[in-house]
Parts: C-alpha cells; sequence; structure tokens
C-alpha cells in the first residue's frame, strides 16, 4: 500500500484547498482605495435585531441599551487550560468535568446490537450512533435545560480507522478492492444524522433508553425535494424520474435549529461521493458545473456497488446533494426535505435569526478556497403561535451571496433569475445558462461568479449573536491565496492560519442589502511577527489558535470558536475550544478552555439555554493528522484508542459534555 494516500479529511481539506473557482472575482487587489473609518456607520447600533427566539425566549433579556459604556472586564471567567499537542485524551479547563455521552456504535435505536470492533455491519449500523460527529443541536423538551433532544451530524467516515486491513485512501485507485460491499454499507450507514432524547440526573447527562424521539438518518433515508429545483430536468434519474425524491444525505458538516424545533444539517463535501470523471474533451456544460463543485472526486468506493455514485451512469445524481436538509427530530416518523431554494454548494452550516421583521435569515459559508458567503432570506415571516404555519417557509425567499469592499462595507447580491442588478444588467439568464431559478440554486456558484462576489479564504461556519445583532464568520484558512492576491476580506496571502469578520447589517437589518464588516481577529502565533496575527495584547501563549471552524455563540452573547487544524500545522496545540471577547479592551483576548485527543477535530459546539452544559463533538479522533508525514493512523495502530483505551477497540468519534463541577454556569 503506497503512504501517499490520504484520509478522507486531508482529501476534503486538499480539495477545498485547491479550490474550484477559477473566475477572478471583483478583485479587491483592483480596489486599493484605503479603508475608510467608518466607526460612525457602526457605533450606537445596539441594534438587536429580533427577538423571536421561541426556544430561549430570555436569550436577548439582558441587551445592552444604546450608548451603553463598553465593558472593559472579560465576558469570561473560567482559568485558561494549558494546551496539550498530541494528547491521546481530551482535556478541560480546570473545575469542569467532559464526560463523554455517546459514541460511534453506542445503542441509538431501542434494538441495536452491542458494537463489535472491527466488524462491519451495516443492519447494526442503521440502529448505532454514526460516525464523525459534527454539529450539535439541543432542542428543549417542555423548555427544559436538564431534558431534550440533541440532533447530531455525522459528517463523514475513516475506513482505515473502523476496520481492519484498510490504509487512508482518497480516490479510487488506492485500496478499493479491499473496500467490500460489507464495508461500503457499512459507511454509507455511518453517514447522516442521530437523533437522541438525553436527559440530566444527578448532574449526569445520558441518552435516554428507547426513546421514542430516536432516530437515524443515513446515505440511504428517502428525502423529499423542495424549492425551485423538486422536479427539476437536472434533478431527474433513473431511479427518481420525478426529481422529487432523493436518498440520504451526505458529507453533513454543520446546521443550525430553527425557532419552531426543527433541525437544519448541511451537505458539504459532496463531490467526494462520486465517480465517473467524464472525459476532459469535449467538456460539456455538465461536467463545467461538475467540476465548478469539484466532482466527481473520486475519495469513496460506493460507485462500485451503487450506480447512483458513479456519475458517469446517473450524471444528475450529484445535482442532489450539496443542499440544506430540514428534519423535524419531534417526529421521527416525518421525511427529511431538502430545501433547494437555500442553493447548493458545499454547505458548513446554517446560522440563523429571526429579523426585526419576522423573517427568518440564514447565514451560509460554501467551505471551498475561493468561495462565497450566501444568506437567505425567507419571503414570510416566522409563526411563533403556529408551528406547523412555519413547514414550507424554507422553500420561498431570497438567496443572495456576499462582496466585500475594501471600504468596510458590503453589499448582498440577489441570485434571482432574470432581476436586473443595479446597472440594469440581467445575469441570471437564458443567454447564460440559466433556463430558470431551478438552474440558478442548483449551480448556485456559477450564479455567484456571474455577479462578481468575493472570493474568500474558505467560509465555515458564521452565526449570529442575537445580543448585538453582529455576525461573525469563521474564514479557516488559503493556504493557496498570493501574497498578491489579496484583498480586505482576505488580508493575507498565503492566509496559513485564518481569520474572523464582523459583519454588521446596516440599520440592524439582517435582510438589508448592505452591511458593514471588520476584522475582529487574524488567528496564529502573535509570537511570530510575520503571522501578523491579531489577538489582544493580553492573550497567553495558550490562548491564540488557528484555523477556525465553528462558533458557538451562548444566551449571553459570548462567542466561543471550535477549530480545525491545528494539530497538523504545527500550531503546538490540538484542536479545541476557545473563548475570545468580542466587546470593549478586551476585544480579542482569547482563552482555551479544551483540548481534543490527537488527531481530532474539534466540532459542534452547543449550549442548554440555561448555560450550564456545553456539549461539544469529537470528530476522527486519531486520524492521521494533516502534513503530519510518517505511517498512517489505522484501525490496527491507531494514534489513540479515545476514549475505551481497550486493546483491539479503535478510536471512536463521541459528544462530551462539559459541566460545571458542583454546578453552575460555564465559565461565569
Ligand atoms: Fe466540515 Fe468546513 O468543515
Ligand atoms: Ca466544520
Ligand atoms: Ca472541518
Amino acid at each position: 500500500m503506497s503512504s501517499n494516500r490520504l484520509p478522507p479529511a486531508v482529501a476534503f481539506e486538499a480539495a477545498e484547498n485547491k479550490g474550484s473557482n477559477t473566475t477572478s472575482g471583483p478583485t479587491m487587489g483592483d480596489l486599493v482605495a484605503e479603508r475608510l473609518s467608518r466607526r460612525d456607520l457602526v457605533k450606537g447600533l445596539a441594534a438587536v435585531a429580533v427577538a423571536a427566539e421561541l426556544i430561549w425566549p430570555d436569550a436577548l433579556s439582558a441587551a445592552p441599551a444604546s450608548g451603553e459604556t463598553q465593558p472593559d472586564a472579560s465576558q469570561f471567567s473560567f482559568a485558561e487550560l494549558t494546551v496539550t499537542p498530541d494528547s491521546p485524551t481530551h482535556h478541560v479547563a480546570e473545575g469542569y468535568d467532559a464526560d463523554v455521552l455517546i459514541r460511534w456504535g453506542d445503542a441509538v435505536l431501542a434494538d441495536a446490537p452491542a458494537f463489535e470492533p472491527g466488524k462491519p455491519n451495516a443492519a447494526a449500523q442503521r440502529l448505532q450512533y454514526g460516525y464523525n460527529n459534527d454539529f450539535l443541536g439541543y432542542l428543549p423538551i417542555d423548555g427544559r435545560s436538564d431534558h431534550g433532544l440533541l440532533v447530531v451530524n455525522h459528517e463523514y467516515t475513516n475506513g482505515e480507522l473502523m476496520f481492519p486491513g484498510l490504509s487512508p485512501r482518497s480516490d479510487k485507485n488506492a485500496d478499493f478492492h479491499a473496500v467490500t460491499r460489507e464495508i461500503v454499507d457499512a459507511e454509507m450507514t455511518a453517514h447522516g444524522g442521530s437523533v437522541l432524547e438525553i436527559r440530566r440526573v444527578d448532574g449526569k447527562w445520558s441518552v435516554v433508553p428507547g426513546s421514542k424521539f430516536a432516530r437515524r438518518i443515513t446515505a440511504e433515508t428517502p428525502m423529499d425535494v423542495s424549492g425551485p429545483a423538486a422536479g427539476h430536468a437536472r434533478m431527474k434519474t433513473s431511479a427518481d424520474p420525478a426529481g422529487t425524491r432523493v436518498l440520504g444525505m451526505l458529507n453533513n458538516c454543520a446546521g443550525g435549529v430553527t425557532p419552531w424545533g426543527t433541525w437544519l444539517t448541511c451537505e458539504e463535501n459532496f463531490n467526494g461521493y462520486f465517480w465517473g470523471k467524464a472525459a476532459a474533451e469535449p467538456i460539456t456544460p455538465e461536467a463545467r458545473a461538475l467540476r465548478r463543485y469539484g466532482a466527481p472526486a473520486e475519495w469513496y468506493a460506493w460507485g462500485r456497488f451503487h450506480d447512483r455514485f458513479d456519475a458517469l451512469k446517473e450524471p444528475n445524481e450529484p445535482n442532489r446533494f450539496g443542499w440544506v436538509v430540514e428534519i423535524d427530530p419531534f417526529d421521527p416518523t416525518s421525511t427529511p426535505v431538502k430545501r433547494t431554494a437555500m442553493g447548493r454548494f458545499k454547505h458548513e452550516g446554517a446560522g440563523n435569526i429571526v429579523n426585526s421583521d419576522g423573517r427568518f435569515v440564514v447565514y451560509q459559508g460554501d467551505d471551498e478556497r475561493f468561495d462565497y458567503v450566501y444568506r437567505f432570506v425567507t419571503d414570510g415571516k416566522v409563526d411563533a403561535e403556529n408551528r406547523a404555519a412555519n413547514k414550507h417557509l424554507l422553500d420561498h425567499g431570497e438567496l443572495s451571496v456576499a462582496r466585500f469592499h475594501a471600504d468596510g462595507t458590503g453589499e448582498w447580491l440577489p441570485l434571482v433569475h432574470g432581476r436586473a442588478n443595479k446597472d440594469g444588467q440581467v445575469w441570471l439568464s437564458q443567454q447564460n445558462g440559466f433556463q430558470d431559478q431551478g438552474d440558478v440554486v442548483i449551480h448556485a456558484r456559477l450564479a455567484a461568479d456571474l455577479l462578481g462576489a468575493t472570493r474568500m479564504d474558505r467560509p465555515e461556519d458564521i452565526e449570529v449573536n442575537p445580543r448585538n445583532g453582529k455576525v461573525y464568520l469563521a474564514l479557516t484558512n488559503n493556504s493557496k491565496r498570493k501574497a498578491d492576491g489579496t484583498d480586505a476580506a482576505n488580508p493575507r496571502g498565503p492566509n496559513t492560519f485564518g481569520h474572523i469578520i464582523e459583519l454588521t447589517p446596516t440599520g440592524g437589518d439582517h435582510a438589508a442589502p448592505t452591511f458593514t464588516w471588520d476584522i475582529l481577529l487574524k488567528c496564529g502565533s502573535p509570537e511570530v511577527a510575520e503571522v501578523g496575527a491579531s489577538f489582544n495584547p493580553a492573550t497567553s501563549a495558550n490562548g491564540w489558535f488557528a484555523m477556525p471552524d465553528n462558533f458557538a455563540v451562548d444566551a449571553e452573547g459570548r462567542l466561543w470558536v471550535a477549530t480545525d487544524g491545528n494539530a497538523g500545522r504545527r500550531t503546538g496545540r490540538n484542536d479545541g475550544i476557545w473563548a475570545i471577547d468580542t466587546e470593549g479592551t478586551q476585544r480579542g483576548l482569547a482563552r482555551c478552555f479544551f483540548q481534543v485527543p490527537v488527531g481530532a477535530e474539534m466540532c459542534g459546539p452547543c449550549f442548554t439555554p440555561d448555560l450550564e452544559t456545553f456539549f461539544v463533538s469529537v470528530q476522527h479522533p486519531g486520524e492521521t493528522p494533516d502534513e503530519a508525514g510518517g505511517t498512517p493512523s489505522t484501525f490496527e495502530a491507531p494514534l489513540t484508542r479515545w476514549p475505551d483505551f481497550k486493546d483491539g477497540v479503535p478510536p471512536r468519534p463521541a459528544i462530551v459534555a462539559i459541566t460545571r463541577q458542583g454546578g453552575g454556569r460555564i465559565a461565569k
């Protein structure tokens, strides 16, 4: 077996690294105008957009009044954790417990068999907790913070760590013959998501066995298609001539929960699951569009046993992935729905807020180098009284894409078929290959290319702070950005360590056509001047981080970041959770709160409404770190056996519940 194969996460990274966006965009290298001071624009916003946190109605109760002075004390109170490079286990700040809630292979459904290490078994896996937990969303039952549903994404699988005899693989020419049908079917059923009912008794959390809400979603689960792409010619396949019913969801990374209690789960690197590279010439429009999405990337062997994953046999199947899926976790018989009005790209998450006018706004990153930031605003308003009235809310609305100007302003460019822009030009037209709005959403990237959106450094999570209306955007890194290809919003080339942008919607209106923006933080070591990091000088040697990925904004409007990629990029720390002050003189002060085991990334940061529990997901523990070199980590010889630490038991992705010893709110 050759050693130059990449584990899936590295393959994803490599693909995102390459980028498929060959457009020039409105390169802000052209826009050399000096940044204008816009403090006056931003000042005094206090714009607490809305309020309609139906689930957490107290979330806004302590919003600062306009004109209130900025604090000069940290928003966080905890003793900072010392970073732990290469530790085989997890670590949390002193005074906290960090307990494993559920691991890959544990029972989700009542009749699930016991986990058997090393034995691929799709039938068992359909009932057991899936692999590589990512997004976590907590939905209270009866408003409680000690009893609720936890919805979980299972993003991808690491066959080399799950089963014996495999090496990390990234393309179909690797050891795909070693990947049997049994393994493929176990991988497919380890993808998707889980719905767990959880309860806290005597301070400790556990999964309620045999819950009526328990559910596994997999790469086989039937899903409806709604919105402009439903029934579209580009969505039709031999198994689904109507183009309205898809089997499964793929590579679900981050997501969101809605105020009406549904789960938004976001398909990211779907391109990796497809086989069947078309001949290089002639390049048909369909092949060109697939390429813009990096498909087919041939990372998994699924196409060997399932024709729908071979794009030469089933050319439209890739169009049926790359969507936001809405699932009602309170009804385990409900059919998940792919909400195509929100666009098709490599969705990271679905940070959202109810706007001041009642409309629902979802911010979305497309995680690939040089790709874009999107926003979706519903036409209708959230009905806080009638849950069912929100059932089709996400099917009608306006998708737009961000352009960042060098003067610290920005605009949302509508991705609407046939609509003229402010110069009277109609870009999204038949002439340019868009017959209808279905084409626009299916090929959202191509539409955004035409409009001249700003090419960003891998947009990951984007989350709203309901306390002050600010929006945080993680740009994880972009090693391919050239020094002469920077712009104001992506100011470092190469961008090795990532940065965080803070957006402020004009007038506090999340549906406004414009916004202002600023850079909250440039990541990386503050000790190396060339890095150009911008942490608050009070940040310690443990407090700085790189590669921001996911955010949690807690009920007090405090910002927490989860990282992905520190271990392999020589920052001298594992990935983990850092708390970041965003206000007053402490702005940009970061502190380490949690560290994952070696090889893992940190995902899913999520609080209970009472702020007493912080759930995090430890993804791919023991995976060969990016840029690690040397021997790959495998089932037989993994880097760690977290969290069981038993011979013969491989590392298992798991959720960790962090609580304060003796009780109380986190970091208060
Ligand atoms: Fe699945 Fe962009 O992280
Ligand atoms: Ca992520
Ligand atoms: Ca990630």
